[in-house]
């Protein structure tokens, strides 16, 4: 295992989240809510939203089944509304084309709308453990500081080499506890701005901590 990985999973263990309303199942419909709740908006923000979503549509024919506007109702306030539409969709997608049962395919997954590759690494390693690369926002963070990348991330060229450091730091094994040590770390530590430096286990080979470059990692987006 990359020294990386089993930093982050010891650390995950210590200090990341292991009680979200989401973290209790491994059901893919009741991820790919959280999943898709979580794209845009903060764990502490998405909780109470989940929950009410998780009560009045609990499975993938009930959200099928639901009006448009009930769902949005059930969204409302979130923001980024596009998501509760996709979500709505991709739900009648499943009824329709996958006999109402959750793809486990990977590339699968990727069909449906609103999934994106990140979004279904999850749902694959979260409700199926399968071994996938993660790379989302806080994620890009984090590695683009490991490894010193320079560059805006959203650049094709910067984003292709977070995605080949991803997957090469990915470990074989305790997929479910790397990424969500992933996602806690990026969330609560290597934050973007005032990160935790001082309490990161990763200090001694982070490469932007070497280079007093923390500050300026990612770079933003040129204008
Ligand atoms: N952000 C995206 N997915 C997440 C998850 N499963 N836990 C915490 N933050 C997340």
């Amino acid at each position: 295992m990359s020294d990386f990985a089993e930093k982050l999973i010891a650390w995950q263990q210590a200090h990341g989240r292991h009680d979200l309303p989401w973290q209790q199942t491994r059901d893919p419909y009741a991820i790919w809510v959280s999943e898709i709740m979580l794209q845009q908006t903060q764990v502490s923000a998405v909780i109470a939203y989940y929950d009410r979503f998780m009560q009045r549509f609990p499975t993938i024919a009930s959200l099928a089944e639901a009006e448009q506007d009930e769902v949005m109702r059930y969204w409302s306030g979130l923001g980024y509304y596009s998501r509760a539409r996709n979500l709505h969709h991709a739900a009648q997608t499943i009824m329709r084309e996958h006999c109402g049962i959750f793809p486990t395919d990977f590339d699968t997954i990727q069909t449906l709308k609103g999934i994106g590759r990140s979004t279904a690494a999850a749902i694959s390693v979260f409700a199926f453990n399968q071994r996938q690369t993660i790379l989302d926002g806080n994620v890009k963070r984090v590695l683009a500081r490991l490894y010193a990348v320079e560059g805006w991330p959203g650049l094709p060229d910067v984003e292709k080499k977070l995605w080949q450091i991803a997957e090469s730091v990915l470990p074989s094994q305790g997929l479910p506890a790397y990424v969500q040590g992933l996602m806690d770390f990026g969330a609560t530590l290597c934050t973007r701005s005032k990160p935790n430096c001082h309490r990161c286990p990763m200090q001694a080979s982070c490469l932007a901590y070497q280079q007093q470059m923390v500050s300026v990692l990612p770079a933003p987006k040129p204008r």
